[in-house]
């Protein structure tokens, strides 16, 4: 008993002792589950640190998906053809002489109606300007386009920026829209000389979503004065075209200067430290010592610049490499596509092919156009189709009733790129207007080449005709 007692007493001390140490040991335990606890927080919060930035990352991943989603699904959209159903209206007895001239005999034709200042078409191909793209009205036709009509900037005045290129300025990270001012009267300085317009200079526009354009002025001005200068108002300045040497930090200009006659056919270079000008206009050369009209400068990845020109009196186009200050041709260039009668160049490339899209030369008549494309800048370049969808035949084959220009890549989105043209008006230049449409390489060519033995080689480029379209909602945030 004693021994159990005492067995008893020391297994009460025990168990005193156990629970003493117990309770001593449940202590240590409950700090070390607290330190646990602290330490996970700790860890916690430490890995919510580390992780923050991938999940913001992943935010970013997941919008970029669901934009690239909704991108696609937006493609689809802007390849969907679009019909025009236009009646030509029965001969009428009296036609503007122009139209007239054109074609005496023969039954109208759109072109006919579309070149006649008194069709009762004229709406639809120069829209009233109660129709304008303004800007500086938010409402639901905010970011659409609808070419040919009126565009205003973001005082309320049509844009005057013809025959035109954009440049992205990566610095400002903004758009310029350069091209021909022409808001002066349009006259015939010989009775058998194209309609012109005296030069005024060279617009440009700013816009951060290619949409709201602010003028930024005239940046390069017509001489007024001194008529043996390249740029005196009787002469002629079109298709002036920027881009930026980030050797030199300059942004140099090109554009054709000419005579009233079209016979000085040559290429004028300017130059300035802003992309809003004032350009200093340098001077003015026959490339190549070749005749040169229609141009159009592209700057390559490499930074290399190239000039390519209609020459031999529009019959053939001529590329060639810029110097590395972009001021000048070197002496290396190609004959392309000779023969064939090509002006208007857009240049452009899609995953390492280079295409460009040309019109036929008929002044200020809408034609055909046509793409060629090329593994190499210099060439061979070979003539596909009519890159055309939509509207009607005479749509097609009059490049909806105008002009190339310039091809514009959305440095975001590689696969979508904005077709820009001119839709002239002979009867009055200043009101002539611009036609943007989505362009989108893809699919095969309609006619396989002869010599690749019925196996297309080459893309085909479509520009798709649209009544009304605007860019994928948030096309320039993927970055
Ligand atoms: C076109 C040319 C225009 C302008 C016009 C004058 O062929 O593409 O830029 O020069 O002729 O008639």
């Amino acid at each position: 008993m004693l021994h159990y007692s005492g067995d008893k007493k020391e297994e009460m001390k025990m168990k005193n002792k156990y629970r003493k140490s117990t309770t001593l040991r449940c202590d240590a335990g409950s700090i070390r589950l607290l330190s646990v606890v602290i330490g996970s927080l700790m860890g916690c919060i430490l890995l919510l640190q580390l992780y923050s930035p991938i999940s913001r990352k992943d935010t970013f991943i997941g919008r970029d998906i669901q934009l690239r989603t909704s991108h696609r699904l937006y493609f689809r959209e802007l390849e969907e053809v679009e019909e025009e159903k236009i009646q030509i209206p029965p001969p009428r007895g009296k036609r503007s002489p122009r139209a007239a001239k054109r074609r005496p005999k023969r039954t109208t034709t759109l072109i006919d109606e579309f070149l006649d200042e008194d069709s009762p078409l004229r709406h639809k191909f120069f829209p009233d300007r109660k129709t304008s793209i303004d800007p500086t009205i938010t409402g639901n036709d905010s970011m659409f386009y609808y070419p040919g009509r009126v565009w205003l900037d973001t005082e309320g005045n049509p844009i005057q920026a013809h025959g035109g290129g954009v440049l992205y300025d990566e610095i400002s990270e903004t758009f310029y829209w350069y091209g021909e001012y022409k808001d002066g009267p349009t006259y015939h300085a010989h009775k058998k000389g194209a309609a012109r317009v005296d030069i005024i200079g060279v617009g440009c526009y700013s816009s951060k979503d290619l949409w709201t354009w602010k003028n930024e002025g005239i940046v390069l001005t017509a001489e007024e004065t001194n008529e043996t200068h390249d740029l005196h108002k009787s002469n002629v300045l079109e298709r002036p075209k920027v881009i930026y040497n980030s050797k030199t930090g300059k942004y140099v200009m090109w554009m054709h200067v000419d005579d009233a006659n079209y016979t000085k056919a040559s290429v004028g270079i300017a130059i300035s430290d802003y992309p809003t000008g004032p350009f200093d206009y340098l001077y003015s050369k026959r490339p190549h010592g070749f005749d040169s009209r229609d141009m159009t400068i592209f700057k390559d990845d490499d930074g290399t610049a190239y000039l390519v020109y209609s020459s031999v009196d529009n019959s053939e186009l001529h590329i060639g490499p810029l110097t590395e200050d972009y001021l000048d041709v070197t002496n290396v260039a190609r004959r392309i596509l000779i023969g064939q009668h090509r002006e208007a160049p857009a240049l452009f490339k899609h995953q390492g092919t280079y295409y460009m899209i040309t019109s036929g030369c008929t002044g200020w008549a809408p034609n055909e156009a046509l793409t060629h494309a090329a593994e190499s800048i210099m060439g061979p370049w070979e003539t596909m189709e009519n890159p055309c969808i939509g509207g009607n035949k005479m749509f097609r084959l009059a490049t909806f009733f105008a002009q190339s220009t310039f091809v514009l890549p959305l440095p975001s989105y590689p696969s979508l790129f904005i077709f820009m043209a001119d839709r002239w008006n002979p009867a009055n230049l200043r009101d002539s207007r611009y036609i943007w449409l989505p362009l989108m390489v893809g699919g095969l060519v309609d006619e396989p080449l002869d010599y690749n033995f019925g196996f297309p080689l080459w893309s085909r480029v479509s520009i798709y005709w649209h009544r009304k379209w605007k860019l994928p909602k948030g096309w320039n945030l993927l970055k």
